[in-house]
């Protein structure tokens, strides 16, 4: 099927040995992921690291999450432990990220990982990006395809928005089924969720046979990006909002607004999951429709719900 971008390409053989080619000469791809889409290139080459931090305006102290098609792949890499292999064995492939310690050996450019001892690992699910990772020799450095601070982007015209032709393929996944990024779990010591996503700490829990902790409450310094504002859609958001103030684009669940003017529901029939993979597309749309400011009500705290107000909170931090 044609399209009207230049750089965003229809997935089949033709299109698949066009991005791995690329791959193979260090140049950077985009491509999709069952959370968000990805701006791609090889985790072992200095260059290539070096051109996604530079693509994305990221300062090069946040690290990269290297992805792999399976666990044999990693093994010379990173060292792993029993609390990886069973969570592993449950979850993977898919949306979640493991934090391991490097080994001392690993060929991950240190840059990747922002020079630190660790390495965040991953086992992306969507079918497209695991046929390119299965026939190339290397894993993929590879952040969620936005400018440093912006909303992931689900879809590919999403990606076209972030880089415009600065990038040459955007290889076409449709939209990304998750929505947001992955759970990421720090594994080199007690258990930690990083970033909460939709495989929930209870979930972790439940096949560790051990507590978890969370890091939502503590400042934590072992994943820099979270720290700061993030996930942001370039216009002011507030949370918690009660009371519609009669000009901003109003977020909310459930379909008790449908049809009125300025109210987007992010689930007409309140599912959380739902939300979160309408959450950024949403964002998105309303900044284009020209909004100065968003208002989202209360969105229950648990399950999906735990991810999607850490992003809606760290995107209402100006
Ligand atoms: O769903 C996802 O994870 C997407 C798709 C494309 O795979 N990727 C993604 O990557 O969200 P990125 O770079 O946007 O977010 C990576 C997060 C950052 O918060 C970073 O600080 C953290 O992972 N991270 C990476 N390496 C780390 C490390 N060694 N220790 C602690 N945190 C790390
Ligand atoms: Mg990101």
């Amino acid at each position: 099927m044609k399209n009207s971008y230049s750089n965003i390409f229809t997935f089949n053989k033709k299109n698949l040995k066009k991005t791995i080619n690329n791959l193979n000469k260090n140049n950077l791809v985009c491509l999709p992921t069952e959370t968000v889409y990805g701006l791609g290139g090889n985790a072992y080459s200095k260059t290539t690291i070096q051109k996604i931090f530079k693509l994305k305006g990221r300062p090069t102290s946040n690290p990269l999450i290297v992805h792999y098609y399976n666990l044999n792949d990693v093994i010379d890499d990173v060292i792993t432990n029993k609390l990886f292999k069973k969570l592993y064995k449950k979850f993977c492939p898919g949306p979640i990220t493991f934090i391991l310690k490097r080994k001392i050996s690993s060929k991950i450019h240190p840059l990747a990982c922002a020079k630190l001892n660790t390495v965040a690992i991953r086992f992306p699910k969507h079918k497209v990006t695991r046929s390119i990772l299965k026939k190339i020799n290397f894993p993929l450095a590879m952040p969620s395809a936005n400018r440093s601070n912006n909303v992931s982007p689900v879809i590919p015209a999403d990606v076209f928005d972030e880089f415009k032709k600065r990038i040459k393929i955007i290889l076409d996944g449709g939209k990304c089924k998750i929505g947001i990024e992955s759970t990421v779990v720090d594994l080199t010591n007690k258990p930690k969720i990083l970033r909460p996503g939709i495989i929930d700490k209870n979930s972790i829990e439940k096949i560790l046979k051990c507590k978890v902790t969370g890091n939502l409450k503590t400042k934590n310094k072992r994943s820099p990006g979270m720290m700061k504002k993030h996930y942001s859609p370039g216009i002011p958001v507030l949370i918690n909002q009660k009371k519609h103030d009669g000009v901003s684009a109003f977020i909310y669940l459930g379909f008790k607004h449908k049809g009125k003017k300025h109210f987007f529901s992010l689930s007409e029939k309140s599912s959380l999951n739902e939300a979160a993979s309408n959450l950024y597309e949403i964002y998105r749309l309303i900044k284009k429709k020209g909004y100065k400011k968003i208002q989202i009500s209360k969105i229950q705290n648990k399950g999906s719900g735990i991810a999607i107000n850490d992003r809606i909170k760290r995107s209402s931090k100006l």
